[in-house]
This record gives C-alpha cells, structure tokens and sequence, in this order.
C-alpha cells in the first residue's frame, strides 16, 4: 500500500486537500468551505483519497492550517497558515523571498530568509479590502463570475476610479458608475487596481524582497497579478495551483513528521 501524508487547508471560502508521497504531489481537491467547515474537511480528504484511489488507513500523518485548522479531528498537527504558506511557495519556486497570499478574507505578505525561514509578515484580517471577498463582492454587482473580471478588464483602456476601500460602500460606488454609463471594462479595471493598490501597501510594511511568489485564490486573476507587477515593478511567479499552496505546505510538514 502506498504510504500518504495529508495537508488540510480550511479557509473562509474554500477548502483543500493534497495528498503526498516522498513529497511528490498524488493528487487534491479544492471545494467550497460553507457553513459546515468539520464536514467540508472530510469531504475534501475524502475527494482527494478518491482520486488517488487510496483508502484513509494509507494516510500516515495529517496536518491541517488556515481558519478553521482547530475544527479537523483527524488532523495529527495544526500550523498556522503563514509557516503553511511558505513551504508551499518554497516548494514551487525555492528562490522565494516574498510571498503574497491572497484569500476569500484575508491578504498576507510574507518575507522569508535566503534559508526560507519566515522573517516577517503582515496581514490584513479585519476589512475585506484587498482580499477575494472584495472582488467577489464587486463582481457581482457587476454581474460577472469572480473568475471573468480579469477577462473582462482586458478590454479597458483606463481605469475608472474606486475611490472607497471599505466593500459595503464600494458596491455602491460600482452601482453608481454602471449608473453613469461607465463601460464596464473600465469598472473592472478599477476594481483590480483597487485590490492591488490595497495589497502593495501591505508589501511596503513588509518591503520587497525579489524573487516574488503569489498564492491562494486571487493568484489566478491574472488581472490582480498584472496590476501588482506593475506597481511594484518586478515580475511575480504563480504556482501552477495557487489555491493549494496553504493545504501543500501542510502536507509537507506532515511529510517531514511522518518520516521521523
Ligand atoms: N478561477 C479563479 N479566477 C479568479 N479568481 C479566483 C478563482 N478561483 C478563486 N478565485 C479567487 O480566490 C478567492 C478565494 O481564495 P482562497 O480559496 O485562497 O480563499 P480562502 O483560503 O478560503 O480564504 P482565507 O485564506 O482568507 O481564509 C475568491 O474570493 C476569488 O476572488
Ligand atoms: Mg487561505
């Protein structure tokens, strides 16, 4: 039987699971958190042991991170999301020296050592400015998928302006600018520049170390990513899944706890 350790990522939104062996990558799973964050775990491990075509007894060690980390009674080890994060950007692109995680409800910028040791981070957990909410907030007064703003941005000569950083006001601002017949590539514009302009900030409080890697969920709009390498002039890597960054890194650890 093959032997498995498993990282559990339960966010705000979305929950993953990645399995490994001899740090190798068998397989995962990325599903919606919902109400129920103990049950969204199991079903995650569940899917992942699925297509590996395992069963649970193959699992050796369990490691789970992100908000509801607390809420995993299968798990063996809880860290938190920072350590998780690290590993998981090192794993891909081991010349990391910033990291910027971009969830559901919170954004972190996290520095590391040349040795990949977290050295400093910030962190933006009590607005939802600069984060996935945001956007999916503002899309959805825009009447587009979160995952089409990006696309629908390209078109855009110029950004309109979205001046407010608080979400509840910043819908009305998108409501208003529709109103005043705004084009609405521009409206997405904005709204990228808006979540950029929030997230380099954080990076200043940190400062920029180059080579930069971008995880979890808003890692895939491409839109965000653009308007980041621009503002902070230099050129930032996406892992080929960045939403399972958090949930790899677990594994990871699992993997080093497992083979003692
Ligand atoms: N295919 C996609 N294209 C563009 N954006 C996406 C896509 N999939 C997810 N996202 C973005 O990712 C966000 C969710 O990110 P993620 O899954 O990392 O959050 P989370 O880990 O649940 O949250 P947190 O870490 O803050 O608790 C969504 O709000 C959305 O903005
Ligand atoms: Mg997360």
């Amino acid at each position: 039987m093959q032997m498995l350790v498993a990282g559990i990522d339960i966010g705000s939104l979305s929950t993953e699971a990645v399995l490994l062996s001899n740090r190798k990558l068998v397989s995962y799973s990325i599903l919606a958190t919902g109400a129920d964050s103990r049950g969204a775990a199991h079903r995650a491990l569940d899917e992942a042991l699925g297509l590996a075509g395992a069963s649970p007894a193959a699992v050796r060690f369990t490691v789970s991170t992100g908000y509801g980390r607390t809420n995993v009674p299968f798990a063996d080890l809880q860290v938190t999301e920072i350590t998780c994060h690290a590993y998981g950007a090192l794993y891909s692109f081991l010349d990391t020296r910033t990291i910027i995680d971009i969830g559901g409800q919170d954004s972190k910028v996290i520095r590391l050592d040349e040795a990949g040791s977290v050295v400093d981070f910030a962190m933006n957990d009590k607005c939802a400015a600069g984060t996935g909410r945001f956007l999916e907030v503002m899309a959805r007064a825009l009447e587009v998928d979160v995952d089409e703003l990006a696309e629908l941005a390209v078109g855009a000569s110029r950004a309109a302006p979205v001046s407010n950083v608080c979400t509840v006001f910043a819908e009305s601002e998108i409501v208003s600018l529709i109103g005043q017949g705004v084009p609405r590539p521009e409206i997405a514009l904005g709204i990228l520049e808006s979540v950029a302009e929030r997230v380099v900030s954080m990076v200043k409080r940190v400062g920029l170390v180059p080579k930069v890697t971008m995880t979890g969920g808003v890692a895939k709009n491409k839109g965000v990513v653009k308007a980041l390498e621009r503002r902070l002039g230099t050129e930032i890597r996406v892992p080929e899944e960045p939403q399972i960054a958090g949930a790899l890194g677990a594994a990871l650890i699992a993997e080093s706890k497992a083979s003692r």
